[in-house]
C-alpha cells in the first residue's frame, strides 16, 4: 500500500507540473504573432500535454489501485468528495486540450488576462484535494 501511495504522489506531482505550466504557455502563446514563435509554442504545448496526460493516467491508476487493495476507502466521505474534485481536475485537463486545439487551428479568442485567471484553477483544486487527502476532515 505504501508503495502504491508513494507512486501515486510521484505522478500527482508530475501531473500538476503540467497543469501549472501548460496554461502559463497559453498566456505567452496568445501574445505571440510571428510564425516561428507560434509553431514553437504549439510544439511545446503538444509535448507537454502528452507527458502530463501520461502522468494523469498513472496518478489515477495508482489511486484506483489503492482503492482496489482496500475498498473500505469508498466509505469515507473525504474520499468521495476528493473523487468529485478529481473529476473537475480531469475536466480542466480536457479543457486545456480544447484550448490547445483552438490555438493550432487559429481559433483562440481568449486574452492573456483570461489565461492568467484560468491558470489559478488548478491551485485551488490542489489545495482542496491535498487537504481532503491528508487532513481527512
Ligand atoms: C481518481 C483519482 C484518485 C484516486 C482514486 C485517489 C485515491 C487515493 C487513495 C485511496 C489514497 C490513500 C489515502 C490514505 O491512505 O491516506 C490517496 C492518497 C493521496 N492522494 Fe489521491 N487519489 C486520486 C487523485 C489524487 C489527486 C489528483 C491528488 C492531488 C491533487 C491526490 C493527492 C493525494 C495525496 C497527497 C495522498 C496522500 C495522503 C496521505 O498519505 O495522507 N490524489 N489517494
Amino acid at each position: 500500500m505504501l508503495w502504491l501511495k508513494a507512486f501515486h504522489i510521484v505522478f500527482v506531482v508530475s501531473w500538476f507540473a503540467g497543469l501549472f505550466y501548460l496554461p502559463r504557455l497559453f498566456v505567452y502563446h496568445c501574445s505571440t504573432t510571428d510564425a516561428p514563435g507560434l509553431e514553437r509554442f504549439a510544439l511545446m504545448e503538444r509535448r507537454l500535454f502528452v507527458l502530463m496526460s501520461l502522468a494523469a493516467v498513472l496518478a489515477v491508476a495508482f489511486g484506483l489501485a489503492m482503492i482496489a487493495a482496500a475498498p473500505v476507502y469508498l466509505e469515507f466521505t473525504w474520499l468521495r468528495i476528493k473523487l468529485v474534485l478529481v473529476a473537475a481536475l480531469i475536466g480542466y485537463h480536457l479543457w486545456c486540450y480544447a484550448l490547445m486545439r483552438a490555438f493550432v487551428e487559429g481559433r483562440n479568442r481568449h486574452s492573456h488576462r483570461w489565461f492568467r485567471v484560468f491558470n489559478e484553477a488548478p491551485t485551488l483544486l490542489l489545495i482542496a484535494i491535498v487537504v481532503l487527502a491528508v487532513v481527512k476532515p
